[in-house]
């Protein structure tokens, strides 16, 4: 990573640029609420309207052409490449050298708020009005982007887009992957109209800088406005198919089933149960976000189950601990039970550490403006975590309320607080594109 390019072009913070774009808080917001009205749902357990926006599907398409529209109004050259990444560019004074990039996702889990991902994209959308507002042309040219598929909620794999983008997953690959119901990534691409015809591979931009919400309680708990994000943690996930046999409930001795869905629950404790113990350290997680048992009646011993598992750690060695026990457990499980137990990984991603350089940028500017602000590790993946790879790359949390809750539809930020999200991001998109 060539962290070099940004100190050597004179670009250490800027204090006389500090926070002082003229973000329209009430504009970002009604945009944030106008795309939350595409793929809007009525949740049965909270009764509040969410957001099911799951990638490449028609409520997916719907949001990308309203995004499109609104990077078009403000003059940005839009282009679609071939994974269906989105980028408006903004022209700078010199055309010739790279981009400072800003941006995210606006695919969705199924049960979503208006923000994650969202904000980061609607947030550059407002800075390039904020600099046209303000007659600002920079130095080198700003794109603002969204990934595809970001959320892998779908397709299975997260960071779909942008790690195609930035060369972790090639492109054929990519469009190979199938949904549930075996629809492929490029049909989809294809159908909705997304499948572009721009390389897909991006040459490294000088700089990328994203805007989310946290998506946990942390910064609002301690009374921080904004967060200086220092990176992303590991991230696995396995998808486990358990083959036992289908029997009556009602004859079949316990001591001569084959029980998948005993199995699969039984790997379930054990993921709470590694948590509990403590040898993985404090901030080790394990989720088993989906289970489905087959024939999934209530008079047959399920003989088949297809369940996944979701590890995150900050520690890369302690992930591959964690990884090495549950495998071993899973074997041990499979014989005890007479099962079989097949894993595949369907996305693993090491820690990443963002560029002390663009994190300094971003806090000098939180510090002008007295901003209350701390470093904070992302929990969750972003698609800032690809492009750290290729170019310094760091990102900013907006806290949540509600206990920071997100992937539901009761993630809420305020107004003001995303609008100085923006306000953050515009000044280090101005300092990096000087
Ligand atoms: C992205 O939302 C993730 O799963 O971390
Ligand atoms: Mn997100
Ligand atoms: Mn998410």
């Amino acid at each position: 990573m060539d962290c070099g390019r940004i100190m050597r072009s004179g670009l250490g913070h800027n204090a006389g640029l500090a926070m002082t774009l003229p973000i329209d808080e009430a504009r970002l917001w009604a945009s944030l609420h106008e795309l939350a009205a595409i793929g809007q749902y009525r949740d049965e357990d909270t009764g509040l309207l969410g957001v099911n926006r799951l990638a490449l599907t028609d409520a997916d398409a719907a949001g990308r052409r309203q995004v499109m529209r609104w990077f078009e109004q403000v003059g940005l050259a839009v282009r679609v490449d071939r994974i269906g990444n989105v980028y408006g560019r903004r022209s700078g004074l010199d055309d010739s050298l790279a981009p400072v990039l800003t941006g995210s996702h606006i695919d969705s889990v199924p049960t979503a708020g208006a923000f994650d991902g969202c904000l980061g994209v609607l947030g550059g959308l407002e800075v390039c009005r904020a600099l046209d507002a303000a007659k600002v042309v920079t130095r080198r040219p700003i794109e603002v982007c969204f990934f595809t598929d970001e959320e892998g909620c779908r397709f299975g794999t997260d960071m779909l887009g942008s790690a195609v983008a930035c060369g972790r997953l090639p492109l054929e690959l990519a469009w190979s992957l199938v949904d549930r119901d075996g629809i492929a990534v490029k049909n989809e691409l294809a159908r909705i109209g997304f499948l572009g015809e721009v390389n897909e591979r991006i040459g490294p931009p000088h700089a990328y800088v994203e805007l989310h919400i946290e998506q946990g309680p942390v910064l609002a708990a301690e009374g921080f406005e904004l967060g200086v994000v220092t990176g992303v943690q590991a991230i696995s996930w396995q998808e486990l198919t358990i083959v036992g046999k289908s029997a009556h409930a009602g004859t079949t001795p316990m001591h001569l089933r084959r029980d998948a869905g005993f199995a699969a629950a039984r790997i379930h404790v054990q993921l709470h149960e590694m948590i509990a113990s403590g040898r993985y350290g404090a901030e080790m997680r394990a989720t088993m976000g989906r289970l489905e048992l087959a024939p999934n009646r209530v008079n047959v011993v399920p003989g088949r189950v297809l369940c996944t598992v979701d590890l995150r750690n900050p520690d890369d060695a302690r992930m591959a601990d964690a990884e090495r026990d549950v495998a071993a457990y899973w074997r041990s499980l499979a014989e005890e039970l007479r099962v079989s137990i097949e894993a595949r990984h369907t996305a693993r991603t090491a820690s990443v550490t963002f560029s002390a350089e663009v994190q300094a940028v971003i806090a000098g500017h939180l510090r002008d403006a007295g901003v209350r602000h701390r470093h904070i590790l992302s929990g969750a993946g972003h698609d800032a975590q690809e492009f750290a790879a290729i170019c310094p790359t760091a990102m900013i949390f907006v806290p949540g309320e509600h206990d920071g809750i997100s992937h539901n539809p009761r993630e809420y930020s305020t107004a003001a607080a995303c609008a100085r999200g923006a306000r953050a991001l515009g000044s280090t998109i101005l300092t990096l594109a000087s």
